[in-house]
């Protein structure tokens, strides 16, 4: 088959115009059982191909088919051995990836700053993480990725680990020398898992980081639906073999997936491959220039920088991503989260996500000059309205989540007696929830470590300033649920 096929896609399309009479669900049978404003804006075409794994569409379960013929060519084109299809988001790829090499009690060695799906599957897997601390800038206030010498160590440490995983590019499009840690751990037989969320179009252009596949990782996890043109939530598991079975991938991939599939978003990755496989190159070259141009123009504003390759060069800065657009506003007086704020009411505008001193803002191949105009003019007049205050502004100190100590694994603090305490009180006791800023998603605590204060007051600065602190049961962050202590009976 070629790349410029789509056998599952058009195989829905085919038995969509056959036109069969359903006796099957999705009970709403191409949308005449739906609500009518729903089903007429959604379209009868969408509908139409809302459908299930009746024989002749085959399983993502045990695929035969098209669903088969669309995985090869995604494996083809991404340069893996197999690839997965996945309808539950890269989330749903990574606990899946993890779990197919690690159970209880064995180790993985991840960054501490990984997404809170990598910590769920750790507490589900029963595994232990050994933190690696990935590299802090300072000037940003965001984390980059690990270095080789960080990893280098944790495997003399650890050499019996049963994977590493790296985050490659980060949320902020930054890349670690990822070659060179496949190399070291491959030195010492562990497979190196990588979460590629952000990272689905730096395969197909070489002005871009090196893909997982590329630089030799045994599995990755790519969110197609975020860069690279796919519906949400549809996302691949590219996997090597050698170190890890591909058959053991699936049979975990499928224990944790619905058994209702989503033909729509199953088909949309089969398009996107398509899409990135034959037009990749040009349509990411002209991604790339335009995100170039507006990082030009942004820097020409006073008191706003956007962060280009002046930032490479650190062990753990090896290569970045110049379609993220890193805007730092903290010359100007303002938090990220205000600036967000500022240009949805006045621009219409919405980032990706901003923090406590950024907002980050993704091109894809979906922008055009337009957008990017009403961006940089927007940031021009945000300057300006600034002007009169930026000589009074008193410089913002960079605050960034310390590492708390680990006590119990993630797994026994998940499930160990608990209780719940002020969180104003809760220093010093260990946590049982997780607690995190969603996005980027990445957790200030996870279950089993200590509570500490400069933490407590880094998630008060997060509520301060308006920031979606989430992840404890208590949506308010008024209490906290810790480990049950027992006092001496007096
Ligand atoms: C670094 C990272 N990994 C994994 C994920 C999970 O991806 P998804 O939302 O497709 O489940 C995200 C989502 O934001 C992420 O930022």
């Amino acid at each position: 088959m070629s790349q410029e096929q789509t056998p599952l896609f058009s195989g829905l399309v085919a038995h969509a115009k056959r036109n069969p009479i359903q006796f099957h669900i999705p009970g709403h049978k191409k949308g005449a059982g739906m609500d009518t404003e729903f089903r007429q804006f959604i379209g009868d075409n969408a509908l139409s191909i809302d459908l299930i794994n009746i024989g002749p569409l085959d399983d993502l379960h045990q695929p035969k088919g098209i669903i088969k013929q669309a995985q090869d060519l995604a494996a083809e084109a991404f340069g893996a051995d197999r690839t997965f299809f996945s309808v539950q988001g890269t989330s749903g790829a990574i606990i899946a990836m993890i779990m197919a090499v690690c159970g209880p009690d064995d180790k993985i060695i991840v960054p501490r700053n990984v997404h809170k799906s990598i910590m769920s599957a750790i507490v589900f897997s029963g595994a232990i993480p050994v933190f690696i601390h990935p590299e802090i800038d300072k000037e940003l206030g965001i984390s980059h990725g690990i270095t080789t010498d960080s990893v280098e160590k944790a495997l003399k440490q650890h050499p019996d680990a049963k994977a590493i995983l790296v985050i490659n590019p980060t949320y902020f499009g930054i890349s670690a020398d990822l070659k060179k840690i496949v190399e070291i751990a491959h030195s010492y037989h562990v497979p190196v898992l990588v979460d590629e969320a952000h990272g689905v179009h730096i395969h197909f252009h070489d002005q871009l980081p090196l893909s997982a596949m590329q630089a030799g990782a045994d599995m990755a996890a790519t969110s197609v639906h975020k860069l690279g043109g796919s519906m949400t939530q549809s996302s691949i598991l590219n996997v090597r073999e050698g170190l890890v079975s591909a058959q053991h991938v699936q049979t975990i991939l499928s224990m944790l997936t619905t058994t209702s599939t989503s033909y729509l978003l199953l088909a949309s990755l089969d398009v996107a491959r398509k899409q990135l496989a034959t037009k990749g190159k040009q349509l990411i070259d002209r991604t790339i220039k335009l995100s170039q141009s507006m990082r030009k123009r942004i820097n020409e504003i006073d008191h706003i920088h956007c962060v280009g390759k002046e930032i490479l060069g650190s062990k753990a800065t090896f290569d970045y991503d110049p379609t993220k657009l890193i805007i730092s506003v903290k010359d100007l007086g303002l938090t990220g989260y205000e600036v967000e704020k500022w240009l949805r009411e006045k621009y219409n505008i919405e980032v990706e996500l901003s923090d406590l001193y950024n907002i980050l803002c993704i091109v894809s191949l979906g922008d055009t000059e337009t957008e990017a105009d009403i961006l940089v003019n927007a940031l021009n007049n945000l300057s300006i309205e600034c002007e009169h205050r930026v000589g009074q502004i008193e410089p913002i100190e960079v605050l960034l989540p310390e590492i708390p100590v680990l006590a119990l694994t993630p797994r026994d603090a998940f499930y160990s007696e608990t209780e719940v305490v002020p969180f104003e009180e809760s220093e010093g006791r260990i946590i049982a929830e997780f607690v995190m800023v969603y996005p980027p998603g990445i957790p200030i605590f996870i279950p089993g470590e200590i509570i500490t204060k400069e933490n407590l007051h880094y998630i008060r600065k997060n509520l301060e300033a308006g920031l979606p602190v989430q992840g404890p049961e208590d949506d308010e962050i008024k209490t906290i649920r810790v480990i049950k202590e027992y006092k001496a009976i007096q």
